[in-house]
Protein backbone atom coordinates (compact mmCIF):
# COMPACT_ATOMS: atom_id res chain seq x y z
CA UNK A 1 0.00 0.00 0.00
CA UNK A 2 1.52 3.35 -1.31
CA UNK A 3 1.64 6.10 1.60
CA UNK A 4 -1.35 8.89 1.63
CA UNK A 5 0.98 12.42 0.01
CA UNK A 6 -0.06 14.34 2.97
CA UNK A 7 -0.07 12.29 6.00
CA UNK A 8 3.09 11.21 8.91
CA UNK A 9 4.60 8.18 9.90
CA UNK A 10 4.16 6.42 13.42
CA UNK A 11 7.11 4.41 14.67
CA UNK A 12 7.69 2.37 17.44
CA UNK A 13 9.65 4.92 19.17
CA UNK A 14 6.72 7.49 19.95
CA UNK A 15 5.18 7.67 23.03
CA UNK A 16 2.02 4.87 23.36
CA UNK A 17 0.76 5.58 26.59
CA UNK A 18 -0.29 8.50 28.47
CA UNK A 19 3.04 10.63 30.10
CA UNK A 20 0.14 12.39 32.27
CA UNK A 21 2.75 13.56 34.85
CA UNK A 22 5.19 15.11 32.15
CA UNK A 23 2.17 17.14 31.08
CA UNK A 24 1.13 18.51 34.23
CA UNK A 25 5.47 19.80 34.66
CA UNK A 26 5.32 21.21 31.27
CA UNK A 27 2.18 23.16 32.05
CA UNK A 28 3.69 24.45 35.65
CA UNK A 29 7.27 25.25 34.19
CA UNK A 30 5.41 27.38 31.43
CA UNK A 31 4.04 29.77 33.34
CA UNK A 32 7.32 30.42 35.69
CA UNK A 33 9.72 31.22 32.92
CA UNK A 34 8.16 34.75 32.68
CA UNK A 35 11.59 35.87 31.24
CA UNK A 36 11.69 33.34 28.10
CA UNK A 37 11.02 34.06 24.69
CA UNK A 38 8.21 31.43 23.91
CA UNK A 39 6.77 33.58 27.16
CA UNK A 40 7.01 36.69 25.40
CA UNK A 41 6.37 35.53 22.34
CA UNK A 42 3.01 34.15 23.20
CA UNK A 43 1.94 37.74 24.62
CA UNK A 44 -1.15 38.81 22.59
CA UNK A 45 -2.94 35.03 22.84
CA UNK A 46 -1.99 35.01 26.80
CA UNK A 47 -5.63 34.83 28.09
CA UNK A 48 -6.26 32.05 25.81
CA UNK A 49 -3.10 30.51 26.59
CA UNK A 50 -4.13 30.91 30.32
CA UNK A 51 -7.64 29.11 28.98
CA UNK A 52 -5.47 26.09 27.71
CA UNK A 53 -3.37 26.07 30.46
CA UNK A 54 -5.56 25.63 33.34
CA UNK A 55 -7.95 23.44 31.81
CA UNK A 56 -5.61 20.95 30.81
CA UNK A 57 -4.48 21.09 34.61
CA UNK A 58 -7.76 20.83 35.00
CA UNK A 59 -8.38 17.34 33.25
CA UNK A 60 -4.94 16.46 34.39
CA UNK A 61 -6.70 16.48 37.90
CA UNK A 62 -4.00 18.67 38.92
CA UNK A 63 -5.64 22.16 39.08
CA UNK A 64 -4.41 22.78 42.94
CA UNK A 65 -0.63 23.25 41.59
CA UNK A 66 -2.36 26.70 40.12
CA UNK A 67 -2.99 29.86 42.08
CA UNK A 68 -6.33 31.74 41.54
CA UNK A 69 -5.75 34.64 43.00
CA UNK A 70 -2.80 35.77 40.63
CA UNK A 71 -5.03 34.18 37.80
CA UNK A 72 -8.30 36.63 38.95
CA UNK A 73 -6.44 39.44 39.30
CA UNK A 74 -4.50 39.15 35.84
CA UNK A 75 -8.21 39.04 34.61
CA UNK A 76 -9.41 41.76 36.26
CA UNK A 77 -6.95 43.79 35.05
CA UNK A 78 -7.69 42.93 31.38
CA UNK A 79 -11.37 43.75 31.29
CA UNK A 80 -11.83 47.37 29.95
CA UNK A 81 -14.30 48.75 32.01
CA UNK A 82 -16.26 51.34 29.19
CA UNK A 83 -16.73 47.86 26.88
CA UNK A 84 -16.68 45.35 29.02
CA UNK A 85 -14.75 42.92 27.31
CA UNK A 86 -11.83 41.30 28.09
CA UNK A 87 -7.77 41.68 26.02
CA UNK A 88 -5.27 38.80 26.20
CA UNK A 89 -3.36 40.65 28.04
CA UNK A 90 -2.97 44.17 29.94
CA UNK A 91 -3.08 46.75 27.95
CA UNK A 92 -4.05 45.31 24.43
CA UNK A 93 -7.28 45.74 22.41
CA UNK A 94 -10.35 43.64 23.80
CA UNK A 95 -11.97 40.89 21.79
CA UNK A 96 -14.85 38.47 22.02
CA UNK A 97 -12.16 35.47 21.81
CA UNK A 98 -9.87 36.43 25.09
CA UNK A 99 -13.63 37.08 26.39
CA UNK A 100 -14.91 33.99 25.96
CA UNK A 101 -10.76 32.61 27.33
CA UNK A 102 -11.58 34.68 30.36
CA UNK A 103 -14.95 33.82 31.28
CA UNK A 104 -13.83 30.24 31.03
CA UNK A 105 -11.24 30.31 33.51
CA UNK A 106 -13.27 32.46 35.79
CA UNK A 107 -15.96 29.68 35.68
CA UNK A 108 -12.96 27.21 36.30
CA UNK A 109 -11.40 28.71 39.38
CA UNK A 110 -15.05 30.29 40.60
CA UNK A 111 -14.02 34.01 39.90
CA UNK A 112 -16.66 35.01 38.27
CA UNK A 113 -18.02 37.38 41.48
CA UNK A 114 -14.79 39.41 40.78
CA UNK A 115 -15.46 40.83 37.23
CA UNK A 116 -18.15 43.32 36.20
CA UNK A 117 -20.33 40.23 34.62
CA UNK A 118 -23.38 42.67 33.60
CA UNK A 119 -20.02 44.88 31.33
CA UNK A 120 -19.66 41.82 29.50
CA UNK A 121 -22.84 41.06 28.49
CA UNK A 122 -23.17 44.62 27.10
CA UNK A 123 -19.90 43.96 25.24
CA UNK A 124 -21.26 40.27 23.66
CA UNK A 125 -24.67 41.71 22.88
CA UNK A 126 -23.59 44.83 21.59
CA UNK A 127 -21.15 42.98 18.61
CA UNK A 128 -24.22 41.04 16.99
CA UNK A 129 -24.71 42.62 13.53
CA UNK A 130 -29.04 42.82 12.02
CA UNK A 131 -28.04 39.21 10.07
CA UNK A 132 -27.75 37.79 13.38
CA UNK A 133 -23.86 37.18 12.76
CA UNK A 134 -21.16 38.65 15.55
CA UNK A 135 -18.30 40.75 15.02
CA UNK A 136 -15.12 39.70 17.31
CA UNK A 137 -14.36 43.02 18.33
CA UNK A 138 -15.10 47.24 17.09
CA UNK A 139 -13.73 46.65 14.35
CA UNK A 140 -16.16 44.18 12.85
CA UNK A 141 -14.72 40.89 11.21
CA UNK A 142 -17.30 38.83 10.79
CA UNK A 143 -16.51 34.84 11.41
CA UNK A 144 -18.77 32.00 12.75
CA UNK A 145 -15.76 31.27 15.43
CA UNK A 146 -16.99 34.67 16.89
CA UNK A 147 -20.75 33.48 17.40
CA UNK A 148 -19.50 30.66 19.00
CA UNK A 149 -17.57 33.24 21.61
CA UNK A 150 -20.47 35.40 21.58
CA UNK A 151 -23.07 32.08 22.50
CA UNK A 152 -20.75 30.39 24.82
CA UNK A 153 -20.23 33.54 26.85
CA UNK A 154 -23.88 34.01 27.57
CA UNK A 155 -24.24 30.62 28.15
CA UNK A 156 -21.60 30.65 30.78
CA UNK A 157 -23.13 33.66 32.16
CA UNK A 158 -26.93 32.43 31.99
CA UNK A 159 -27.65 35.42 30.09
CA UNK A 160 -28.63 34.06 26.80
CA UNK A 161 -31.47 36.15 26.70
CA UNK A 162 -29.42 39.03 26.12
CA UNK A 163 -29.22 38.35 21.86
CA UNK A 164 -31.24 37.60 19.34
CA UNK A 165 -30.34 33.52 19.04
CA UNK A 166 -32.99 32.68 16.61
CA UNK A 167 -31.33 35.51 14.13
CA UNK A 168 -27.77 33.69 15.22
CA UNK A 169 -28.91 30.69 14.51
CA UNK A 170 -30.29 32.30 11.27
CA UNK A 171 -26.43 33.62 10.26
CA UNK A 172 -24.88 30.07 11.11
CA UNK A 173 -27.36 28.03 9.11
CA UNK A 174 -26.82 30.58 5.94
CA UNK A 175 -23.03 29.20 6.41
CA UNK A 176 -23.25 25.66 5.53
CA UNK A 177 -22.49 24.27 2.77
CA UNK A 178 -23.66 21.35 0.31
CA UNK A 179 -21.13 18.84 1.77
CA UNK A 180 -22.95 19.23 4.89
CA UNK A 181 -20.17 21.34 6.52
CA UNK A 182 -19.56 24.90 7.76
CA UNK A 183 -17.15 27.68 6.72
CA UNK A 184 -16.09 31.17 8.35
CA UNK A 185 -19.09 33.17 6.23
CA UNK A 186 -21.47 32.25 3.78
CA UNK A 187 -20.05 30.77 0.64
CA UNK A 188 -16.89 30.22 2.75
CA UNK A 189 -15.35 26.43 2.18
CA UNK A 190 -16.12 23.50 5.49
CA UNK A 191 -13.64 23.84 7.96
CA UNK A 192 -13.59 21.28 11.09
CA UNK A 193 -12.83 24.16 13.17
CA UNK A 194 -15.84 26.36 11.94
CA UNK A 195 -17.97 23.55 12.45
CA UNK A 196 -17.27 22.61 15.47
CA UNK A 197 -18.23 26.25 16.24
CA UNK A 198 -21.31 25.78 13.83
CA UNK A 199 -22.44 23.05 15.76
CA UNK A 200 -21.85 24.86 19.53
CA UNK A 201 -23.86 27.35 18.47
CA UNK A 202 -27.07 25.17 17.21
CA UNK A 203 -26.02 23.09 20.28
CA UNK A 204 -26.06 25.65 23.02
CA UNK A 205 -29.73 27.08 21.77
CA UNK A 206 -31.16 23.24 21.01
CA UNK A 207 -31.54 23.37 17.43
CA UNK A 208 -28.69 20.42 16.51
CA UNK A 209 -32.02 18.72 15.19
CA UNK A 210 -31.76 21.38 12.16
CA UNK A 211 -28.30 19.17 11.04
CA UNK A 212 -28.25 16.30 8.56
CA UNK A 213 -25.65 14.31 11.01
CA UNK A 214 -25.35 11.44 8.46
CA UNK A 215 -23.92 13.66 5.42
CA UNK A 216 -21.80 15.98 8.28
CA UNK A 217 -20.91 12.72 10.38
CA UNK A 218 -19.46 11.56 6.93
CA UNK A 219 -17.79 14.73 6.41
CA UNK A 220 -15.95 14.55 9.47
CA UNK A 221 -14.83 10.92 9.54
CA UNK A 222 -13.21 11.39 6.40
CA UNK A 223 -10.62 13.62 7.68
CA UNK A 224 -9.28 10.28 9.12
CA UNK A 225 -5.95 9.37 7.27
CA UNK A 226 -3.94 6.46 7.79
CA UNK A 227 -2.25 7.70 10.56
CA UNK A 228 -5.32 7.90 12.79
CA UNK A 229 -4.52 11.36 12.76
CA UNK A 230 -7.23 14.37 11.61
CA UNK A 231 -7.00 17.08 9.23
CA UNK A 232 -9.02 19.98 9.37
CA UNK A 233 -9.97 20.34 5.61
CA UNK A 234 -9.48 17.66 2.36
CA UNK A 235 -5.61 17.82 1.03
CA UNK A 236 -3.98 18.61 4.45
CA UNK A 237 -1.49 17.42 6.96
CA UNK A 238 -2.89 15.71 10.25
CA UNK A 239 -2.93 17.80 13.67
CA UNK A 240 -3.87 16.83 17.07
CA UNK A 241 -6.01 19.85 17.09
CA UNK A 242 -8.21 18.45 15.16
CA UNK A 243 -8.82 15.39 18.00
CA UNK A 244 -10.78 18.14 19.15
CA UNK A 245 -12.47 20.06 16.36
CA UNK A 246 -13.62 16.87 14.96
CA UNK A 247 -14.26 14.14 17.72
CA UNK A 248 -16.27 17.26 19.66
CA UNK A 249 -18.21 17.77 16.77
CA UNK A 250 -18.90 13.91 16.06
CA UNK A 251 -19.42 13.89 20.00
CA UNK A 252 -22.39 16.40 19.32
CA UNK A 253 -24.23 14.21 16.54
CA UNK A 254 -23.47 11.22 18.18
CA UNK A 255 -21.13 9.49 15.72
CA UNK A 256 -18.21 9.21 17.61
CA UNK A 257 -17.71 5.85 16.85
CA UNK A 258 -17.57 6.62 13.21
CA UNK A 259 -13.61 7.38 13.50
CA UNK A 260 -11.36 4.39 14.04
CA UNK A 261 -11.03 4.85 17.90
CA UNK A 262 -7.79 2.59 18.82
CA UNK A 263 -6.00 4.86 15.48
CA UNK A 264 -6.85 8.05 16.62
CA UNK A 265 -5.81 7.33 20.45
CA UNK A 266 -2.20 6.05 18.33
CA UNK A 267 -2.20 9.33 16.82
CA UNK A 268 -2.86 11.51 19.93
CA UNK A 269 -0.34 9.55 22.02
CA UNK A 270 2.42 9.95 19.49
CA UNK A 271 1.99 13.40 19.63
CA UNK A 272 3.58 14.10 23.20
CA UNK A 273 7.14 14.81 23.72
CA UNK A 274 8.79 12.09 26.25
CA UNK A 275 11.40 14.93 27.24
CA UNK A 276 9.37 18.22 27.56
CA UNK A 277 6.35 16.74 28.01
CA UNK A 278 3.46 18.47 25.90
CA UNK A 279 1.84 17.73 23.03
CA UNK A 280 2.86 18.59 19.12
CA UNK A 281 0.47 19.09 16.41
CA UNK A 282 1.97 16.39 14.55
CA UNK A 283 4.95 13.65 16.18
CA UNK A 284 8.39 15.35 16.12
CA UNK A 285 7.45 19.04 16.20
CA UNK A 286 7.38 21.28 18.87
CA UNK A 287 5.34 21.30 21.83
CA UNK A 288 2.92 24.15 22.74
CA UNK A 289 0.32 25.06 25.39
CA UNK A 290 -2.78 24.92 22.54
CA UNK A 291 -1.73 21.34 21.09
CA UNK A 292 -1.10 20.13 24.71
CA UNK A 293 -4.87 21.13 25.65
CA UNK A 294 -6.97 19.63 22.09
CA UNK A 295 -4.48 16.35 22.69
CA UNK A 296 -6.06 15.88 26.13
CA UNK A 297 -9.30 16.76 25.50
CA UNK A 298 -8.97 14.38 22.25
CA UNK A 299 -8.76 11.78 24.52
CA UNK A 300 -10.94 12.53 27.29
CA UNK A 301 -13.26 12.40 24.48
CA UNK A 302 -12.27 9.07 23.75
CA UNK A 303 -12.46 8.26 27.44
CA UNK A 304 -8.78 8.02 28.51
CA UNK A 305 -8.43 6.73 32.33
CA UNK A 306 -6.74 9.10 34.40
CA UNK A 307 -8.14 12.20 32.83
CA UNK A 308 -11.63 14.18 33.66
CA UNK A 309 -14.45 14.47 31.36
CA UNK A 310 -14.49 17.50 28.82
CA UNK A 311 -17.82 18.92 27.93
CA UNK A 312 -17.92 18.63 24.56
CA UNK A 313 -19.44 21.84 23.41
CA UNK A 314 -17.76 24.64 25.85
CA UNK A 315 -14.28 22.45 25.92
CA UNK A 316 -14.45 23.09 29.73
CA UNK A 317 -14.41 19.93 32.58
CA UNK A 318 -17.47 18.55 32.62
CA UNK A 319 -17.81 18.54 36.50
CA UNK A 320 -17.46 22.41 36.25
CA UNK A 321 -20.48 22.69 33.30
CA UNK A 322 -22.57 20.73 36.04
CA UNK A 323 -21.58 23.15 38.95
CA UNK A 324 -23.40 25.84 37.04
CA UNK A 325 -25.77 24.25 35.46
CA UNK A 326 -25.53 24.65 31.93
CA UNK A 327 -26.40 22.32 29.68
CA UNK A 328 -26.06 21.52 26.01
CA UNK A 329 -27.86 19.33 23.49
CA UNK A 330 -26.10 16.20 22.22
CA UNK A 331 -27.96 13.96 18.98
CA UNK A 332 -28.52 10.12 20.22
C1 LIG B 1 -8.57 25.88 13.52
O1 LIG B 1 -7.94 27.07 13.24
C2 LIG B 1 -9.66 26.09 14.51
C3 LIG B 1 -10.78 26.87 14.36
C4 LIG B 1 -11.05 27.61 13.14
C5 LIG B 1 -11.78 26.96 15.48
C6 LIG B 1 -11.41 28.00 16.48
C7 LIG B 1 -12.47 28.14 17.54
C8 LIG B 1 -12.47 29.05 18.49
C9 LIG B 1 -11.35 30.02 18.62
C10 LIG B 1 -13.61 29.12 19.47
C11 LIG B 1 -13.23 28.87 20.90
C12 LIG B 1 -12.80 27.45 21.10
C13 LIG B 1 -12.85 26.75 22.27
C14 LIG B 1 -12.34 25.35 22.31
C15 LIG B 1 -13.41 27.26 23.53
P1 LIG B 1 -6.56 27.16 12.43
O2 LIG B 1 -6.33 28.59 12.14
O3 LIG B 1 -5.47 26.44 13.17
O4 LIG B 1 -6.89 26.37 11.09
P2 LIG B 1 -5.89 25.69 10.06
O5 LIG B 1 -5.53 24.34 10.65
O6 LIG B 1 -6.71 25.55 8.80
O7 LIG B 1 -4.70 26.59 9.94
Amino acid sequence: MGSHPKDVEITDDHPKTLLLQKHAEYILSYSKKKEDYEYTMTEHFRMSGMYWGITAMDILGQLDKMKPTDIIEFIRQCQDVCSGGFSPSVGHDTHILYTLSALQVLVLVEGLGEVDTEGVVRFVSGLQNPDGSFSGDRWGEVDTRFSFCALASLALLNRLDAIKTDKAVEFVMKCQNVDGGFGTRPGSESHAGQIYCCLGVLSLTGQLHRINGDLLGWWLCERQLPSGGLNGRPEKLPDVCYSWWVLASLTMLGRLHWINEYKMRTFIMATQDPETGGFTDRPGDMVDLYHTLFGLAGLSLLGEGGLKRINPVLCMPQYVVDRIGVSVQILD
